[in-house]
Order: C-alpha cells, then sequence, then structure tokens
C-alpha cells in the first residue's frame, strides 16, 4: 500500500468519527475484507470451481468471462446475474450474452454454501471476482490477490450491456475504445484478451471470416490457410451456428501465452482478436509479440488488468446491498421466498444451461 493510500485511508476514519461520511464516497476494496466474518470464504469457493471443473472443464473460462461481462456494465455489482422481473430487465437477453452466458447455476451453487457459513456476508460480485482468480489458478494460469467488499446492485441495465461489451467484428480502435470507456488502457486490453487462451465460442461468431469477409467474397486473408480449412470443417457455411471451436487449438483448457503465439501465426480465432497482432503499424503488435515471447510477462499484466478490471464502477459502503440471492434483489427475493427455493438445488450436470 503507497503513502498516499494510507493517508486518504486515515482521512476517511475521521471522516467516518466526525460524520461527515459522504465526503468520503471513495471507499477502497481490501482483500481482507472478509478475514473475520468470513474466514472460509476462499475454500468454499475453490472446492465448487474445482468440482464442477471436473464435469465441465471449460467451467473455468465461463466463469472468468462472467466477471468480465459483470464489470463492464455498471461497474463489477453482479447486475449480470439479476433475472427478469416487474423492474429489472434482464442483462442476460442482451446480444453479446443472450445463448452465450454459462455458470449460473454454479455462482448460485457457491452462494448457497458461503450463505451456509456466513449468512448475509459475502456480496455476489464478490464471489464472481473470487471465482475468476479460482478459475485462473485452477487453469495453470497466475493467482492474484482480490480485493474485496463490493457490493450488490440494485438494478441491471440492457441497453448498456449492449452498448458496453465489445463485439468479435471489432476493429482495433472500436476494442481500444471500449476499453478506454472502463479506464483501461492498450496493455490491458490485449492482457485481458489473453482470457482467449480457454473455452469456446460458437461458430456464428466468426463464420464470416470463413467465407465472405466484410462482404468480399473471400475468407479473412489475416487467417492461417491451414487454420481456415480447420475451421471451415468445424463451422460449415450455412451450418449449424451453435456449434462451438476451442479459442485456443494447441492447450484448449489452459490458461497460458499460447493464444499470443498464436496471433503470431495468424491463428486467432475471433477477428477482435486477430486485429491485435495483424492490424497495420499497430502499437498492440509489439505487446503480442512480447507476451508471446514471455509468459511471465503476460502474466503479470494479466494479474494488474484483472484486478483494474474487478475496481471497476464498485458499489461499496452503505450502496446497493449484500443479495441473498444472485438474481433477484432482496426485495424481490422475500416476496418469492426464494431462500427455500435455492436450498433445493442439486449439484447436478445441468449447471451449464443458461441460468
Ligand atoms: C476484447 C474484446 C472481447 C471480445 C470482442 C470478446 C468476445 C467474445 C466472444 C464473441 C466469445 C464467444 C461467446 C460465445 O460463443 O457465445 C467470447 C468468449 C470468451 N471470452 Fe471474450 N471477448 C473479449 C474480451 C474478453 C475478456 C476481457 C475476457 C476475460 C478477461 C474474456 C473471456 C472470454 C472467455 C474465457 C470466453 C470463453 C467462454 C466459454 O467458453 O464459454 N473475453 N468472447
Ligand atoms: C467436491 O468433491 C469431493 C470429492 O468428490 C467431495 O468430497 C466434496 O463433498 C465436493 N464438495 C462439494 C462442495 O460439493
Ligand atoms: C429466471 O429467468 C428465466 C428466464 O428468463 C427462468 O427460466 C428462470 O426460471 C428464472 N429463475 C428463477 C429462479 O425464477
Ligand atoms: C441504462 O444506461 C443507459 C445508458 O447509460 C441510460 O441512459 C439509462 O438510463 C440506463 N437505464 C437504467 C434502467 O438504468
Ligand atoms: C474501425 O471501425 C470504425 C467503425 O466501423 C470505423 O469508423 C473506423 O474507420 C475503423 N478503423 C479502422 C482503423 O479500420
Ligand atoms: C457475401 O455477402 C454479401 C452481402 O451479404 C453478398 O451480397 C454476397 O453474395 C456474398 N458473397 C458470397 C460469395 O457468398
Ligand atoms: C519476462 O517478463 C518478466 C516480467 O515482466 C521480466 O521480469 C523478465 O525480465 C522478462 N524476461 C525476459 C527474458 O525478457
Amino acid at each position: 500500500m503507497n503513502s498516499f493510500r494510507l493517508i486518504a485511508t486515515f482521512l476517511c476514519c475521521i471522516a467516518v468519527v466526525f460524520g461527515v461520511l459522504p465526503l468520503c464516497s471513495n471507499a477502497q476494496l481490501d482483500p481482507a475484507f472478509y478475514s473475520k466474518t468470513c474466514p472460509n470464504l476462499n475454500s468454499i469457493v475453490r472446492e465448487i470451481v474445482r468440482n464442477f471443473t471436473k464435469i465441465e472443464p471449460r467451467m473455468p473460462a465461463i466463469l472468468i468471462r462472467l466477471h468480465f461481462h459483470d464489470c463492464f456494465v455498471q461497474g463489477c455489482d453482479a447486475s449480470i446475474l439479476l433475472n427478469n422481473t416487474a423492474t429489472i430487465v434482464s442483462e442476460l437477453q442482451a446480444l453479446p450474452n443472450i445463448n452465450s452466458i454459462r455458470g449460473l447455476q454454479v455462482v448460485n451453487r457457491i452462494k448457497t454454501d458461503v450463505e451456509k457459513a456466513c449468512p448475509n456476508t459475502v456480496s455476489c460480485a464478490d464471489i464472481l471476482a473470487l471465482a475468476a482468480r479460482i478459475s485462473s489458478v485452477l487453469s495453470k494460469g497466475p493467482g492474484w490477490i482480490v480485493p474485496l467488499g463490493r457490493r450488490d446492485s440494485l438494478t441491471a441495465n440492457r441497453t448498456l450491456a449492449n452498448q458496453n461489451l465489445p463485439a468479435p467484428f471489432f476493429n482495433l480502435s472500436q476494442l481500444k475504445s471500449s476499453f478506454a470507456a472502463q479506464g483501461l488502457n492498450t496493455v490491458d486490453l490485449v492482457a485481458l484478451s489473453g482470457a482467449h487462451t480457454f473455452g469456446r465460442a460458437r461458430c456464428s461468431l466468426f463464420v464470416d471470416r470463413l467465407y465472405n469477409f466484410s462482404n468480399t467474397g473471400e475468407p479473412d486473408p489475416t487467417l492461417d490457410t491451414t487454420y481456415l480449412k480447420q475451421l471451415q470443417n468445424e463451422c460449415p457455411q450455412n451450418g449449424p451456428g451453435n456449434n462451438r471451436v476451442n479459442f485456443d487449438p494447441t492447450t484448449p483448457d489452459t490458461l497460458d501465452k499460447n493464444f499470443y503465439n498464436n496471433l503470431q501465426v495468424k491463428k486467432g480465432l475471433l477477428q477482435s482478436d486477430q486485429e491485435l497482432f495483424s492490424t497495420p503499424n499497430a502499437d498492440t503488435t509489439s505487446i503480442v509479440n512480447n507476451f508471446a515471447n514471455n509468459q511471465s510477462a503476460f502474466f503479470e499484466s494479466f494479474k494488474k488488468a484483472m484486478i483494474k478490471m474487478g475496481n471497476i464502477g464498485v458499489l461499496t459502503g452503505k450502496k446497493g446491498e449484500i443479495r441473498k440471492q444472485c438474481n433477484f434483489v432482496n426485495k424481490k427475493s422475500s416476496e418469492l421466498d426464494l431462500a427455500a427455493l435455492v436450498s433445493t438445488e442439486s449439484f447436478d450436470g445441468d449447471m451449464v444451461s443458461s441460468i
């Protein structure tokens, strides 16, 4: 912790004592936030993610993406988890999420066990942040210290989800501005895109690159021809757009630097991935080369960027609430008596269905 932050924290304490807390709205997250109130939090999250990963190797990828899609829309506040109700227009039906977001049952299962151990204490937003870190470690990626103390939103915003989440056909300048809007720089963009070193993508999201790129009638020239044939096999023209393809043909379930080596040989799956390396004269090409040559350089930047992303627009202090059930705000939960509903949820193979 630097001295500026120490001083800021000290002034905040004074502010609390003198009852002028609103002047001190810039509350900080703290890795030790639950050390007294929920000491076993980490191991609860770890065990459930580990168990589900045995059934579904893609689970760590699914969970990291969930944290990303949460943070880019009104901050890391678990807004992505909210279901449709009379007052909530769920983000789950936004274009980047619909038929795409998974793992909600796993999050609910974690929440149920965490509530048993430490009732009304741990936010769903913090569970997403912890699950993301554990997912990285379980996939041989780096670990980092997760700042905690986020609170859960009372709102969701589907419009904002459509607006803020980057699309797979974005060019480099669109990617940069999407990340800049969240306070993330070019190194963060390249490092976080490295999450596409595991998990899967549906054919419909890149099939234009295989047959008719930018309406040219030709494949994307930045696609390796052998890889192109492989992808055409997996994704026939006018075929089922919901077939899923590995992001990383070399190590599909490992969080490693291979994503960047793939880009160097024109084997990026999404246009938005390959743009990072193949855009002429781009400042991102040398960052890709650095990460491709040096996994610790990638890991260092990835950790830093994940923490930075995890800090976006967080609710702290008395803002928001600690949800009892992650899919509903508490007012709604008590109406529906969801406590009863949730505790009957079973630990089965159905956890990858979208809700
Ligand atoms: C840079 C802009 C990004 C774009 C355009 C993008 C786009 C996409 C798309 C289109 C998919 C496939 C979805 C589907 O098949 O339904 C996907 C999957 C995925 N994304 Fe991204 N993404 C970006 C950044 C990120 C970031 C920052 C992370 C995490 C830090 C991330 C993690 C993932 C993971 C792990 C998957 C695989 C999920 C699974 O297997 O279900 N992505 N992304
Ligand atoms: C995880 O799996 C182990 C081994 O099968 C089992 O003993 C344990 O109870 C499981 N944990 C949870 C939380 O389901
Ligand atoms: C949440 O919404 C989906 C449809 O949007 C529905 O299928 C599901 O049952 C809802 N979950 C709960 C717990 O009500
Ligand atoms: C959602 O975000 C948009 C864009 O920032 C904003 O105009 C709108 O008021 C928000 N809607 C809700 C329900 O918060
Ligand atoms: C990227 O796409 C935007 C929107 O389509 C366009 O205005 C811009 O010129 C493109 N940038 C490059 C470098 O191609
Ligand atoms: C490519 O797409 C454009 C626009 O949809 C279409 O007019 C054209 O016929 C397509 N070309 C081929 C070879 O499919
Ligand atoms: C790789 O990156 C790490 C972390 O940034 C750095 O300390 C190290 O010197 C780099 N190694 C080489 C061979 O450049």
